[in-house]
């Protein structure tokens, strides 16, 4: 499973790359805002970091509008993901740019259908939205379980972007559902690693190697 960091703080980015965990990053209007950067000049620089998709997300509602901002978008970086709504123009915007050749994530995504459509339009990721759906009382967890068994049924390639993640369970449900990659918050990605019988666990190994009173090296 591929971890992609959902935030556009650089500082955060560079934290995470450092450890060599991190597959790529998303972004999105809200997080540019978080940011208080200019989008363009931030997403430089998150491109700069890390090597693998940094996707960025076009503002316009119609087709011509969304195709003239990914073009200004693309041209940032190589490593560039067109971030499309999931609209009728977002997805005609979709399969125009992945004829191209350009990397595309489609967002708010929030049913089976909708995905089966981005992977029609040959988006390469597809980004339903676990958190917001559980916010509503319907079982996002399901909708990836959906999504897997239409893309296997058919052969898409259309990685699953597990996105809106909020808990450490989202990602690990995530990845027992089968989704391709994981979208998520630095301080969730971080809180992957914590468990109290490991804190306790390396301070019983620690107090026992002090009393042999050897060093390594
Ligand atoms: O990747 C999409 C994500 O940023 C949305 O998360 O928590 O605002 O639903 P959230």
């Amino acid at each position: 499973m591929k971890f992609f960091v959902d935030t556009a703080d650089v500082d955060e980015i560079r934290e995470l790359a450092d450890t060599g965990l991190l597959d790529g990053v998303t972004t999105n209007p809200s997080l540019i805002l978080k940011s208080g950067r200019d989008i363009v000049e931030v997403t430089k620089e998150i491109c700069n970091i890390v090597d693998g998709p940094v996707s960025a997300e076009v503002t316009a509602l119609d087709y011509d509008g969304m195709m003239k901002e990914a073009a200004v978008l693309s041209k940032i970086a190589d490593n560039i993901c067109i971030k499309l709504p999931l609209t009728m123009d977002g997805l005609k915007a979709c399969k125009a740019l992945s004829s191209q050749g350009q990397q595309t994530n489609v967002t708010l995504c929030f049913s089976a259908n909708q995905a089966l459509l981005a992977a029609k339009a040959g988006a390469t990721f597809i980004s339903p939205f676990i958190g917001r759906l559980d916010d509503m009382g319907i079982d996002g967890m399901e909708l990836i379980e959906e999504i897997r068994v239409i893309y296997d049924n058919y052969g898409f390639e259309t990685q699953i972007l597990a996105a809106s993640i909020r808990t450490v369970n989202h990602v690990k449900d995530s990845a027992l559902a089968g989704a391709d990659v994981a979208t998520i918050p630095p301080s969730t990605l971080k809180a992957l690693v914590k468990h109290p019988l490991t804190d306790k666990g390396l301070d019983a190994f620690l107090a026992d190697w002090a009393k042999t009173g050897q060093k390594i090296g």
